[in-house]
């Protein structure tokens, strides 16, 4: 299923209108279709992933000039983004439907692939040197690390309580390899309740975060922005879960250079999430750099 992009009115009302916009997560190309089709100048996709990059660049190549694509980490755009008049930057962090619905890329505790969860792909079809290509994989965590250090990861980054038994159940069942054998042993472990959300939804939730760092990645690629914005221009974040939401609130209100555009995070429409369940959990923060608008 293509991705639907979260939030798209809230997101071009703040950055319609700008020259150079960098879409830090252009992932399927949807919010970056939606500021250049709204009258932004330009717009510089990056993602750290090969294949969305593929995907954004077709989707987008009717728009010449307009629309560059860059296969980066977003902490690391900086050279890439030389000489560039920034005056708007976007973030909408997390995972693409196009990640999440493909068995291969083994994110999902729904249907069977190898326990990878890599957004930089080291899988077939990568070039060399794709970001992330020689990061480890979930299953280089789960069946590497101590008992101890998975709980913690699961406990952290997922919020889960019964981390513990999670992680025992994992140690005693090493090695895994596949989504369906960590779902099932999360399952063993702590049961599952008739309509309740899937008990392994959070222990994916901390091996995708762990995986990818994606905690340290927007802490640091955050300031960073905010350095290659002109006077004026704008920041949008759009987080899912509040590990991400947090560190935004923070970065956005201790950085010195920026005056805060949401006192409260903006919250989808009930219209949009009866329409779009995954923006369901979406928190979006804005920024403007100060002084004088050039
Ligand atoms: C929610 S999707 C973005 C969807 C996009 N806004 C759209 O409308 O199609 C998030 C994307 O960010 C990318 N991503 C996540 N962390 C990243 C990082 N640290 N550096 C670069 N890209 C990253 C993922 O690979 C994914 O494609």
């Amino acid at each position: 299923m293509p991705h639907e992009p979260v939030m798209v009115a809230e997101v071009t009302e703040l950055l319609g209108g700008r020259r150079t916009v960098i879409d830090m997560t252009v992932g399927g190309g949807g919010h970056a279709a939606a500021l250049l089709g709204s009258g932004v100048g330009r717009v510089v996709g990056v993602d750290r992933d090969p294949v969305a990059v593929a995907l954004a660049s077709d989707r987008l190549a009717g728009f010449g000039e307009r629309f560059r694509a860059v296969l980066a980490l977003h902490s690391d755009v900086g050279e890439e983004l030389a000489g560039e008049e920034v005056d708007g930057v976007l973030y909408d962090l997390g995972l693409s439907s196009m990640q999440l619905d493909r068995p291969e890329r083994g994110f999902g505790y729904r249907q069977d692939g190898p326990l990878d969860m890599r957004m930089g792909m080291g899988t077939a079809g990568a070039p060399a040197g794709a970001p992330g290509a020689d990061e480890p994989s979930a299953a280089d965590l789960v069946n590497g690390l101590s008992e101890r250090e998975l709980a913690d990861l699961i406990f952290r980054f997922g919020g889960e309580r019964k981390s513990r038994r999670i992680a025992a159940a994992i140690v005693r069942r090493r090695p895994i390899r596949t989504t369906d054998q960590l779902a099932g042993v999360v399952v063993g472990a702590v049961g599952r309740r008739p309509g309740g959300p899937h008990p392994a939804r959070r222990t994916f939730q901390a091996l995708r975060i762990a995986v990818n760092r994606e905690l340290e990645e927007l802490a640091v690629s955050l300031p960073q922005a905010v350095g290659f914005l002109v006077p004026g221009g704008r920041v949008v974040v759009i987080a899912y879960h509040s590990l991400d939401d947090a560190i935004v609130k923070r970065a956005l209100r201790e950085d010195e250079r920026l005056r805060v555009l949401t006192k409260k995070p903006l919250r989808p429409s009930d219209e949009e999430v009866a329409r779009n369940p995954r923006a369901r959990s979406a928190r979006l923060r804005a920024a403007e750099r100060a002084g004088e608008a050039a």
